[in-house]
């Protein structure tokens, strides 16, 4: 990992304020003339807000989640759908934890899969984040793991033999509903000491959608919010 900072440092600022900052760094990875992918979660709705800046020099977006294409079209930004774009040059998002190699947890915001999928049609993943988010090993955050609902029980006790803690999301006392129709199961207790070795075995468990580590997808890039200023850390 290689790492850069911005000269100046800034003023104590708040978690918010990080976000902003990591939010308006992104846009000098996005390609004037094509279309950007956008992740979900807050910090990614300050790229967002930042980007409707430049809109006019920009065709659109590919979007991960339908809160995230309705901020962009809210702010006049054509969004895209996946099947009808190729390829991407740059896919912006946030992340839960990252490791010292561009590994990322993901999945908070629910919108995982999505994300994932953008994220692999993209050439360069650029993660936004405030310096809570870096991590030495996977772990600390819950994992989230989109399953179908059928499969729950039976995903948690898969994770409980590797010394997990499953519990399905909940939303207002039901189980929380994704844009794609399924449940969230959080682990907690997890060390994920391989990344991508886990990402391979979790993958193929009967009803996973998609696990929330990002080791195949990983970041290439990631702008992180210090009280320094913005660290750019590369990978
Ligand atoms: C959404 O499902 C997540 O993957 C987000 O990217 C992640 O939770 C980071 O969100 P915040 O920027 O809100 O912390």
């Amino acid at each position: 990992m290689t790492t850069s900072q911005t000269p100046a440092a800034v003023p104590t600022l708040t978690q918010d304020e990080l976000k902003t900052l990591v939010g308006q760094a992104a846009l000098k990875y996005v390609v004037h003339g094509e279309i950007v992918g956008v992740g979900t979660g807050s910090t990614v709705n300050k790229f967002i807000d930042a980007l409707a800046t430049i809109k006019d020099q920009i065709k659109g977006a590919v979007s991960s989640s339908v809160a995230s294409t309705d901020r962009l079209q809210a702010l006049g930004i054509p969004v895209f759908d996946s099947n009808s774009v190729e390829k991407l040059a740059v896919y912006i998002d946030g992340a839960d934890e990252i490791d010292g190699q561009g590994h990322m947890v993901k999945g908070g915001g629910a919108a995982l899969t999505r994300e994932k999928i953008v994220a692999a049609q993209s050439t360069k993943f650029v993660c936004i984040a405030d310096e809570s988010k870096l991590v030495q090993t996977l772990g600390k955050f819950p994992l989230p793991v989109e399953v179908i609902p059928m499969a729950t029980q039976r995903v948690m006790a898969q994770f409980a033999a590797k010394g997990g803690v499953g519990k399905v999301r909940m939303k207002d006392g039901a189980p929380l509903v994704t844009d794609n129709g399924q449940h969230i199961v959080d682990v907690t207790g997890l060390q994920i000491a391989d990344p991508r070795a886990f990402e391979a075995e979790v993958s193929q468990w009967p009803g996973v959608v998609t696990v929330g580590v990002f080791a195949f997808q990983k970041a290439q890039v990631c702008l992180l919010g210090t009280a320094q200023g913005v660290k750019t850390l590369e990978f």
